[in-house]
């Protein structure tokens, strides 16, 4: 874009956020992993979410052996408590808790014992990885969730300095039944130039099935808002077939 260009050009407007409807990546059971610090954060970041469109959310602690020791039970217990302190404040308590899990030891255990907290009522498991290198064991994972009936959706993809700018390894892991979950932050340099290039080339091939906010904190909610009136949000809501509709409850 030129400077002209910049200098005239009309901010766009926010997506059809029909469209999406659900949030199924965020951080907001306060105090249990890096996301929200309390209860009057997560109420005020929920708030925002709404007020920008979302009409229900998802919320995925992190569930990550060495760091965040969140269990099933634990993550269903908080979110119970989130919830009631939701309806205390007059925001209606209808906050759903997931995870977003990290590919580990345990983790593979949980998929083999069938345990793993999934997205709604649906099947669809949200997955992290290292950031840095590529885990030895990935595609066995893969297999093992896919045989155990579970749909797994890596997280933000477009992070992974191990996969990124190379479609054919993106395209091998949708080969093998993979589904993409790109954050809304990277459409606008939050995470860098670099991952936002390869959000761009990820949506300009159409691999990407789910949009997520990764919101971690109050103060995400401009930059989140920011990305609803992207040019390349624009292109994933307008021109594909998200499958975050698939989460809703009816
Ligand atoms: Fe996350």
């Amino acid at each position: 874009m030129g400077l002209f260009d910049k200098l005239f050009s009309k901010e766009l407007p926010l997506v059809d956020m029909n469209r999406i409807k659900v949030d199924m990546h965020s951080h907001l059971v306060p105090g249990i992993d890096d996301g929200v610090k309390d209860s009057e954060e997560s109420e005020n970041t929920i708030k925002g979410l709404k007020d920008l469109g979302f009409q229900q959310l998802i919320t995925t602690p992190h569930i990550i052996s060495d760091f965040y020791k969140n269990t099933f039970e634990s993550i269903t217990e908080q979110n119970k408590k989130l919830n009631a302190y939701l309806v205390e404040k007059n925001q209606p308590g209808d906050m759903r808790a997931a995870a977003e899990y990290y590919l580990d030891s345990e983790f593979m255990q949980l998929v083999e014992q069938k345990k793993l907290l999934t997205l709604g009522d649906s099947d669809y498991v949200l997955f992290e990885l290292s950031m840095i290198e590529k885990p030895y064991n990935l595609n066995d994972v893969i297999f093992k969730m896919m045989l155990n009936g579970y749909k797994p959706i890596l997280a933000h993809p477009e992070r992974y300095a191990f996969l990124a700018g190379t479609l054919d390894k993106y395209l091998d892991l949708k080969n093998r039944g993979v589904l993409f979950q790109v954050n809304l932050m990277s459409l606008v340099g939050h995470y860098g130039k670099g991952v936002q290039k390869t959000a761009e080339l990820l949506i300009d091939n159409n691999l990407i099935d789910f949009v997520g906010t990764d919101c971690h904190r109050l103060r995400h909610l401009p930059i989140i808002e920011k990305s609803l009136k992207s040019k390349y949000c624009h292109k994933l809501v307008n021109n594909f077939e998200l499958k975050n509709l698939d989460l809703l409850k009816h």
